[in-house]
């Protein structure tokens, strides 16, 4: 199914059911959880019974409102949010970000990739444009940073008396609108692939399809840490979940077209969006690897399921971060 056809069909005759799986005893961290879907998926985590959640954000006192307006509306203790400083428009905040985990959590049951932007403006972070360096490099810096974290607490298994034990979870924040992406600098060399992407959005008009080749470069990614990079049988269950369309602030930037769009294409609560995060950090093995949809898994694009440009985009990508 195209794209268009899937998102009116996602729409208008799916849903997204309220989480209800238990967080009691997990440990859990939020990226981008001072607003949007990150904040209300925070707010759900929190009401189903969790104990420590990190809410990781860039603007803290943005991040302490968050907290405290969480707090005032479930029953989440003081003691068990926490707001940490991330800025993913920088490679350093994310590895002292992960370095933070390492020394301060015991263990690491979730943790949701969710931090994002979707801009029409050219602007260059860490060298490369902005949305690929936040949605996609920093996004995959950060998951596999954590990776070891999440490994050790799947071999220290669940805490006694957890009612839900499960794997953990690293669940990226994907978008249906990758479907649209066809990633027309797969066919350059691997070191020349994010110079290209970067100076193909330089000019005019490439620059509006950015935000769905991110989708696709991170889903591609996550993909191919699963199959390639010896996780296929891992402990850590890895998926890439799609909220659909949802209000938020994600477009701001052209807020009144947005305003239509989401009114034509029922968009739903930023509740729901948030909802959808928390389904898919609890979704159990059989998504690991795999694209969530409206609570399903769903195949993607061919594209995002070709494991040679994966392969490939993986190698750039590694190459690019060994640099920083
Ligand atoms: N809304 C939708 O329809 C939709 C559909 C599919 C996928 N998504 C995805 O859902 C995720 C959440 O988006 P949203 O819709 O909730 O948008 P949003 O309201 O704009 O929230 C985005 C969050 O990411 C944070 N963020 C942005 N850049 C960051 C950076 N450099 N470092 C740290 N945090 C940063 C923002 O922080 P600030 O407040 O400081 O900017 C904010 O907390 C994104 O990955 C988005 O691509 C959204």
């Amino acid at each position: 199914m195209g794209f268009v056809r899937n998102l009116i069909y996602e729409q208008y005759f799916l849903s997204v059911p309220e989480p209800t799986a238990s967080f009691a005893h997990k440990t859990v961290v939020i990226t981008g959880s001072n607003g949007g879907l990150g904040k209300e998926a925070a707010r759900h985590v929190a009401r189903l019974g969790c104990p420590r959640l990190i809410l990781g954000v860039r603007n803290t006192k943005a991040g302490e409102e968050a907290r405290r307006d969480i707090i005032a509306t479930t029953t989440a203790t003081e003691s068990s949010i926490e707001v940490w400083e991330v800025d993913l428009s920088s490679f350093a905040s994310v590895r002292n970000f992960a370095r933070r985990a390492e020394r301060t959590l015991d263990r690491l049951d979730v943790l949701i990739c969710n931090a994002g932007i979707n801009t029409f403006k050219y602007a260059e972070r860490e060298g490369y444009e902005s949305m690929l360096t936040v949605n996609v490099l920093s996004t995959y810096l950060m998951a596999t940073e954590f990776i070891p974290l999440l490994e050790r607490t799947a071999s220290l298994g669940p805490v006694n008396g957890d009612p839900a034990p499960r794997p953990p979870h690293l669940t990226i924040v994907g978008s249906d609108t990758h479907m649209m992406a066809s990633f027309p600098e797969r066919n350059e060399p691997p070191s020349k692939v994010l110079s290209k992407i970067s100076a193909d959005c330089q000019k005019s008009g490439r620059l509006r399809g950015q935000y769905a080749e991110s989708k696709l470069l991170i889903l591609l990614l996550a993909r191919d840490l699963v199959a390639q990079r010896g996780m296929e049988n891992s402990s850590v269950v890895i998926n890439v979940t799609n909220p659909g369309m949802c209000y938020s602030d994600l477009v701001h930037e052209v807020a009144g077209p947005a305003k239509v769009l989401n009114f034509v294409l029922r968009a739903r609560s930023t509740e729901e969006g948030g909802g959808a995060l928390v389904n898919g950090a609890s979704f159990g093995k059989q998504s690991h690897g795999q694209f969530l949809s409206s609570n399903k898994v769903h195949k993607g694009s061919a594209l995002s399921r070709d494991g040679e440009t994966g392969r490939k985009l993986c190698t750039a990508v590694d190459q690019a971060l060994k640099k920083t």
